[in-house]
């Protein structure tokens, strides 16, 4: 299956009650992701999450932001929408590819996204940043989140889930801090965070004893997060 097919299996799904679900009982990278960019809050801040899927993120977000969700999927889109209606939410969407977006340059504060960058190598990275920074404000700023594939725990589940051919996403690369890409793309990076430390361990439900084995070790090496922001702000 390529990865576009895969994001379409994810939530072929999905209905907008399970997006409003999600919204009320969100996963626990994306409080804490909410509670990050929410310091970014200004005056008619304009906002756009790039690869939103069901936008769970974007709804949690202040109401105050001028909100934006794209994603190449458009059952994702169309679920958002639904849903952002229901809960009385305002934002725009569009459907589009991420490497060719139909926006004007320098019109956002701030472009972010979770898990969707760690799927693309280094030159789709490289392409992916530069459209990143062409839609953004000078001095504006980007939130770009991945998994911590520096966290034993997170590694390990990715590897032995893949083994078993019991990884429900597309294949991803193991990233730290994308230097090259920054450096390529006219940015600057401000900050790597760690984040979601108490939802590591939760990688390992499908092997309880391994599970129990890494919060042994966890008392004594103290693994990092689960989730990896990099804060990163155009020149
Ligand atoms: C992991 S999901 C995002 C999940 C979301 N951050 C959350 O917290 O629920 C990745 C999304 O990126 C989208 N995506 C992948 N490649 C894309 C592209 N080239 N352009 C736009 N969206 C893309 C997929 O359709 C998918 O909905």
């Amino acid at each position: 299956m390529t990865q576009e097919e895969i994001w379409i299996n994810h939530i072929k799904n999905s209905t907008v009650d399970s997006v409003i679900n999600y919204y009320n009982k969100p996963a626990i990278f994306q409080n804490e992701l909410v509670e990050l960019i929410n310091q970014e809050l200004g005056n008619n801040t304009k906002i756009i999450e790039v690869g939103c899927e069901l936008g769970v993120t974007s709804l949690l977000l202040s109401d105050y932001f001028e909100k934006t969700l794209l994603d190449l999927n458009p059952l994702a889109i169309e679920l958002t929408e639904q849903a952002h209606v229901k809960l009385n939410k305002k934002a725009d969407f569009i459907v589009a590819d991420m490497f060719d977006m139909p926006i004007e340059n320098k019109q956002f504060d701030i472009v972010f996204n979770a898990g969707v960058i760690e799927h693309f190598n280094e030159t789709e990275r490289t392409k992916a940043f530069r459209e990143y920074a062409r839609i953004l404000k000078d001095g504006g700023v980007m939130f770009i989140a991945f998994p911590n594939h520096y966290s034993l725990p997170y590694r390990l589940a990715y590897k032995i889930r893949k083994l078993l051919k019991k990884w429900p996403y597309p294949d991803e690369y193991k990233i730290y801090e994308l230097k090259n890409e920054i450096n390529n793309s006219n940015l600057i990076l401000e900050k790597r965070l760690i984040l979601s430390k108490k939802s590591l361990m939760r990688w390992l439900n499908f092997l309880p004893p391994l599970k129990w084995f890494f919060q042994f070790l966890d008392i004594f090496y103290k693994y990092e997060g689960y989730l990896t922001v990099l804060k990163i702000r155009k020149k």
